[in-house]
């Protein structure tokens, strides 16, 4: 499987501090990675430097087995979508807030409304395409974000914590249907929680970020063991473990 998204020997340090030092970090076509680890590990860091928001002191990104460089940095950023933990929407409607940025990146006008319309109602928020984003409650801001993420139909999809303003029931659905979206499209995805309940529906795979560097990676159950085994229910597609058919 081709390496979609990879890091080699990054470091990159902020008021003379070490945030982060990866040596090596590979993200393969379709997979979709959740990243754990304490307040100040480096997680939101690290996304930032994989959207190529962030430039590291050193190391190598590649996307598609490209080199990023300064010269292809906005090309790339292109086929990357972000949510993150704090949402940075324009100071417009709802609508615009989807609706622009599909626009910039070159989406015909009558597609960019289409994919509009369908993500505000897939994320809920329908009622909401006149308001101003800053008139939103939290939640409402995080679904916005969300719903304008996945509109753009991105190569990859980075998310810090983007659940976490969400009502349970909200959180519950969107999980869900975003475990469905997420496999059906082979979206190369991030998502970074503290919410380990959550992960069983979206992935069973899992990396540990300590100290700016990851370390531990692999399957929930070996990482999280029997906190991730009291969460299946969470994930429908892990339903056919419970009976031991499932893949290990
Ligand atoms: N602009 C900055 N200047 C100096 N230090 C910074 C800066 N931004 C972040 N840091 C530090 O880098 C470290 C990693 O921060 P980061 O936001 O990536 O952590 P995190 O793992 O996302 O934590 P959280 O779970 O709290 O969101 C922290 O110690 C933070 O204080
Ligand atoms: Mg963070």
């Amino acid at each position: 499987m081709t390496a979609e998204l990879s890091i080699t020997q990054l470091k990159l340090r902020r008021s003379g501090r070490e945030i982060l030092d990866i040596d090596r970090f590979v993200l393969d076509s379709g997979e979709i990675l959740a990243v754990i680890g304490p307040n100040g590990a480096g997680k939101s860091t690290l996304l930032q430097v994989l959207a190529l928001l962030l430039v590291p002191d050193t190391g190598i990104i590649e996307l598609n087995g490209e080199m990023i460089v300064n010269g292809n940095r906005l090309a790339a950023r292109r086929k990357l979508a972000v949510v993150f933990q704090e949402s940075l929407l324009l100071d417009t409607t709802v609508q615009k807030n989807i609706e622009i940025p599909l626009r910039i990146r070159g989406v015909g006008r009558t597609e960019a409304i289409r994919r509009t319309r369908e993500w505000m109602a897939r994320l809920g928020i329908t009622h909401l395409s006149g308001r101003r984003a800053r008139s939103l409650s939290g939640g409402e801001s995080q679904r916005t974000s969300i719903a304008r993420a996945l509109a753009m139909q991105p190569e990859i999809l980075l998310m810090d914590e983007p659940f976490s303003a969400l009502d349970y029931p909200t959180r519950k659905s969107l999980l869900a249907e975003l475990g469905d979206i997420l496999h059906t499209t082979r979206m190369t995805t991030i998502f970074v929680t503290h919410d380990f309940s959550e992960i069983p529906a979206l992935t069973r795979q899992v990396a540990v970020m300590f100290d700016g560097r990851i370390i531990k990676r692999g399957n929930i159950q070996d990482i999280l063991g029997e906190t991730a085994v009291s969460v299946r229910s969470w994930a429908p597609w892990d339903e056919d473990m419970e009976d031991g058919r499932g893949a290990g």
